[in-house]
């Protein structure tokens, strides 16, 4: 019996569904069949992914008459990089691919990323169907049409906005997933509360134990509730004008520590989107835009589930450095999204540069480790 739920994503011609639940890749096949126009599809997948799940999705294009091929990439975000992409897009050339043919992307956010861009660009546009596998690409990268390769000048800066014709997030995949890798996703969905669901992030306070341990129905549940806040603000801003901004909530702070860490293992996406939300919720309320208590609220909750809320060894010039390189500066300033509380987040341009560096050098001081500091 399928558990499955469906939202939209409203976006007139290229509106789309997103069906979360169990047992999905099983079904792929039966979903997408009234959705692409071709009874062939390619998959693109990464090695972990496709030793865990392929076969699962493979068995279920069979069910369902499609035939199929598949091409694995390495893991990793050095993945998404000129090079790799070359090849991919090679590889998937090299298959015969035809205009109908969809791109399949089983897997993280990197997967989804590179094959979604894959997609946006060979024969001047495929359809794609997303089926995410990390928590962070179920509530967050499979959903919005955002596709994207790194460069030497930093992440995502070449891309295109591809919206998909299908998400399908089984949420049996994450069952593989490792804690650290749940975790940072975990920080992604918190964020839709922080941003602008006050009652979801109070749902959240009291059931994120059991969710990070496993339970499936609380899983599917704030996969839900996140992937509707997602495609609420999508629908109302694909191309970010305006209010899709807030979903920026973090990264600010978080593309910069990330970027002095190195894009790797020593600080993981989501685990930066934490820090820097810690740190957007810590400069409100420096700012006295919001109540001292509910930064601290914030923080207690991400040390409680183990999210990583501390850092060593960073610069203050060189953090504020690297926030200036940020996409979204605009006129020499750097955009920061703030909040008023808990479910109150909006953009901020105002912060003057001094201010942010003496924010910056005091909260290094607050994040360094405990048992330094003593
Ligand atoms: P990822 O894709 O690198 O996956 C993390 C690791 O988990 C990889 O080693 C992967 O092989 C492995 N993995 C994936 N699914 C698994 C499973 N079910 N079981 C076991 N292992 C599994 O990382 P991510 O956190 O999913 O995505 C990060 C990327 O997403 C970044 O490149 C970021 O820029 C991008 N992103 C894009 C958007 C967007 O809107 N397009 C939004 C947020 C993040
Ligand atoms: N992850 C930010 C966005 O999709 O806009």
């Amino acid at each position: 019996m399928s558990d499955a739920q469906r939202l939209r994503v409203e976006l007139g011609a290229r509106s789309y569904d997103i069906v979360v639940g169990s047992h999905l890749l099983a079904q792929a096949g039966a979903l997408m069949a009234g959705v692409v126009r071709h009874k062939r599809a390619l998959v693109v997948t990464d090695a972990n992914v496709a030793r865990l799940h392929l076969d699962m999705l493979r068995r279920g294009l069979d069910a369902a008459g499609f035939a199929h091929e598949a091409i694995a990439v390495p893991p990793g975000e050095e993945t998404k990089d000129f090079a790799h992409f070359q090849k991919l897009c090679e590889d998937i050339l090299a298959t015969g691919i035809e205009r109908a043919t969809p791109l399949i992307a089983l897997g993280g956010g990197v997967v989804g990323d590179l094959a979604g861009f894959a997609a946006a660009t060979l024969l001047r546009g495929l359809d794609y169907v997303q089926i995410p596998t990390t928590l962070l690409a179920q509530v967050d990268s499979s959903v919005g049409g955002k596709t994207a390769i790194d460069t030497r000048q930093g992440k995502n800066l070449v891309g295109a906005f591809h919206q998909p014709t299908l998400v399908i997030a089984d949420i049996d995949t994450l069952a593989t997933l490792p804690r650290r890798e749940l975790l940072a996703g975990y920080a992604e969905v918190v964020k839709y509360g922080l941003i602008r669901d006050r009652a979801f992030y109070e749902w959240l306070e009291v059931k994120a134990g059991a969710l990070l341990r496993g339970d499936a129905d609380l899983r599917r549940e704030a996969v839900l509730r996140s992937c509707a806040g997602k495609a609420a603000v999508v629908a109302a801003d694909e191309r970010e004008a305006g209010e899709r901004a807030l979903l920026n909530f973090g990264h600010t702070f978080g593309h910069a520590l990330e970027a002095a860490t190195g894009f790797g293992e020593a600080l993981l996406h989501g685990e930066a989107v934490a820090l820097g939300m810690r740190m957007a919720f810590d400069l409100s309320a420096k700012l006295r835009l919001c109540p001292a208590e509910s930064a601290n609220r914030v923080c207690r909750h991400f040390a409680s589930i183990g999210l990583r809320i501390e850092l060593d060894g960073m610069d203050a010039d060189r953090l504020l450095e690297l926030m200036r390189k940020d996409k979204k500066v605009k006129d020499g300033r750097i955009s920061l999204i703030l909040v008023r509380n808990i479910g109150q987040a909006f953009v901020s341009r105002d912060v003057a540069p001094e201010l942010l560096r003496e924010f910056l050098v005091q909260e290094i001081k607050t994040l360094a480790p405990r048992a330094r500091a003593l």
